[in-house]
């Protein structure tokens, strides 16, 4: 891996004079048609001129937009072109979005991976033109073309979730039973196991104990996986799990969600369809809807993963390696793609609820008021 990223540096400079004002800086809307070659610049050209594709994975999600907008913005203030991807969640759109910043001259690739297997043949290509790849929060795999991965401690935000149910309803000391339902990310996402993972590790021994039950018989993560993170299909599977087994009256206490966009698709299963005593939901993002319901009452935790420091940790990335000085590292253990250890940052996620939210989410400036009316 040294001796790869060493070659990686030297034609990355390399190809970073080459591609002197050849780019121009675009953020573009989904399916937007990205800027053709040799296109005229407007756009600022320090640091070299050198150009930076950060390939997103969709707009439906608040927070991608934020991770965009705040790359865009401080590689802009870093002298950097930017060109700005998002992918409607399409791989084949998102392969051919990193085909064409290759050719266009990008000199580094950030990528947010909509699909963490399927990013082959962009990866290949990237490895060829010696581009070095910096793995946008979410991990790309089978690949040793990423040289480098931020992200937040996944796991850590796993058992930031489990650790809130555990202390909600004192299980350690209780002798009481309570019912839970578990609603985990999407398969394609190497995140979602670390989610489901650092959550489970410290709640199965109470599912095992019989102090927690799933009366759905759900616990796999593959039997509570969500594709894409979709509200709608987190909803659908509340609903069903709420008719076929809460029907009778049982009161649903536990409601583990992965994420922001499945907690919302089970809030609103729970409105429609569920009359009992309203269960702990959990969520992570901070999404202004999940926001504004735990606000309401109807949320009961998130986990904040501030992106503006993600985007800095980054930017921080882009420029050591393009330097060639050695690059902020804080984890070489953990994120194993299959082709072996990637060098990663891990920012610290923050517990949030409704007595945290304003000190976190409106005085630190990541919302105001009015967003959360
Ligand atoms: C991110 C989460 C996000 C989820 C859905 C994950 O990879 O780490 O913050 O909620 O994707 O977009």
């Amino acid at each position: 891996m040294k001796k790869k990223l060493l070659s990686v540096l030297l034609t990355g400079a390399m190809a970073a004079s080459m591609f002197v004002g050849c780019g121009t800086s675009t953020e573009t809307t989904d399916n937007a048609a990205p800027a053709a070659e040799g296109e005229a610049t407007e756009s600022t050209t320090t640091a070299g001129g050198t150009k930076v594709g950060v390939a997103m994975p969709t707009k439906d999600l608040q927070r991608w937009n934020q991770d965009g907008a705040n790359m865009q913005k401080e590689l802009e203030a870093a002298g950097y072109e930017v060109d700005l991807q998002y992918a409607s969640n399409d791989t084949q759109t998102q392969v051919s979005q990193i085909e064409n910043m290759i050719n266009s001259g990008c000199n580094v690739l950030v990528v947010a991976a909509i699909e963490a297997s399927s990013l082959g043949e962009a990866m290949d290509m990237a490895a060829s033109a010696n581009i070095p790849v910096i793995a946008y929060d979410r991990l790309i795999m089978n690949t040793d073309a990423v040289s480098y991965y931020a992200t937040f401690d996944n796991y850590k935000v796993g058992t930031v979730q489990g650790q809130y149910i555990i202390d909600q309803l004192d299980l350690e000391n209780t002798d009481k039973t309570f019912t839970m339902e578990i609603t985990a990310g999407d398969p394609g996402d190497n995140n979602a196991g670390f989610f489901y993972n650092g959550a489970m590790d410290l709640l199965k021994p109470y599912i095992e104990k019989g102090t927690i039950v799933v009366k759905s018989g759900q616990t796999e993560f593959q039997d509570v996986a969500t594709a894409a993170w979709a509200t709608e299909t987190a909803q659908s599977r509340m609903e069903n799990i709420l008719s076929s087994y809460y029907a009778d009256g049982t009161d649903l206490d536990i409601c583990l969600c992965s994420n922001d966009s499945t907690a919302l698709g089970v809030e609103n299963a729970l409105a429609a369809n569920y009359n009992g005593k309203y269960p702990i939901v959990t969520g992570q993002d901070c999404d202004i809807e999940n926001t504004k319901n735990m606000i309401a009452g109807k949320q009961s935790m998130s986990v904040f993963k501030d992106t503006r420091t993600l985007a800095s940790q980054v930017v921080k990335m882009v420029g050591q390696i393009l330097n060639g000085e050695e690059v902020d590292v804080n984890d070489t253990t953990t994120y194993d793609n299959n082709n072996g250890v990637v060098p990663s940052f891990l920012c610290d996620p923050v517990f949030a609820d409704v007595n945290n939210y304003k000190e976190i989410l409106i005085d630190s400036g990541y919302y105001t008021e009015d967003q959360l009316q």
